[in-house]
């Protein structure tokens, strides 16, 4: 018998959120806590926070996740924060190798693939972000490129470790801007049949989520496409409501 692939809703708070945004998560984790788990919850928000709100959470409902992590478990790297200290302060998950990361700071998959690896070695689930950029779905080439993400940004997993894989094309991200539904389709079928391929049994393990504009009034639609397993939400993520509205969804 096949176990389903678990159903994943992440918020990604980027670089927003001081200390009044607890409450936030105060109201989501007692939202959650009086109902049956719908699916899986996390909420990544900077690291500034990451402890006060995996105890906010209460450690049950909600479960957290840092934004990036370095490669490295310690040493020379001011600014940086490594895996094992994002667990140390409580995460569960962390995102690796956001559009907003490969460009801004210039990440590769190469990186974003020993990241995977150093977050899975600290006990960590990595969320791996891949998506193409507009040109690319202009130009027609959006599954290859994404397929060559997969293939440069995803270490070797050992029987036990699992990793998340979150498709977000970059055009969508913050824009109001989303795909086609026979798109993400598409794309989600193309990851699948990429993940059977590379990873064998670890393959149906895996959560493939959707992220890009994704908000209340189209979450039903995009979280009911098939291989999409759940969703990686940006700016919907701030509000408790919102986000609510968006894991009841799923
Ligand atoms: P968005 O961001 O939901 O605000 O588009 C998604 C993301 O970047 O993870």
């Amino acid at each position: 018998m096949t176990m389903p692939v678990p159903r994943l809703i992440v918020g990604n708070w980027k670089m927003n959120g001081t200390r009044r945004a607890l409450s936030e998560v105060e109201t989501l984790a007692r939202a959650l806590r009086n109902q049956a788990a719908i699916c899986q919850v996390a909420v990544c928000p900077p690291a500034t926070l990451l402890q006060q709100v995996t105890v906010a959470t209460g450690h049950g409902a909600v479960k957290t996740g840092g934004q990036d992590c370095h490669a490295a478990e310690i040493g020379a790297h001011t600014g940086d924060i490594s895996a094992s200290m994002l667990r140390d302060a409580g995460a569960t998950y962390v995102i690796v190798g956001h559009s907003e990361r490969r460009t801004a700071h210039g990440e590769t998959d190469g990186t974003v693939r020993i990241k995977a690896r150093a977050a899975l070695d600290a006990g960590l689930i990595p969320i791996i972000c891949v998506g193409e950029t507009a040109i690319e779905r202009e130009t027609g080439v959006a599954v290859t490129v994404v397929e060559q993400q997969m293939q440069g940004s995803t270490p070797e997993l050992t029987a036990d470790e699992v990793v998340v894989v979150a498709y977000e094309p970059v055009w969508a991200i913050g824009t109001g801007l989303v795909p086609t539904e026979q798109d993400i389709a598409e794309m989600h079928s193309a990851i699948r049949a990429w993940l059977a391929r590379h990873l064998g049994d670890a393959g149906p393990r895996i959560s493939i989520l959707y992220g890009g504009s994704m908000k209340p009034d189209n979450a039903a639609s995009i979280l009911a496409i098939d291989n999409v397993d759940g969703g990686l939400i940006g700016g919907a993520s701030l509000k408790a409501e919102d986000f609510l509205a968006i894991i009841r969804c799923a």
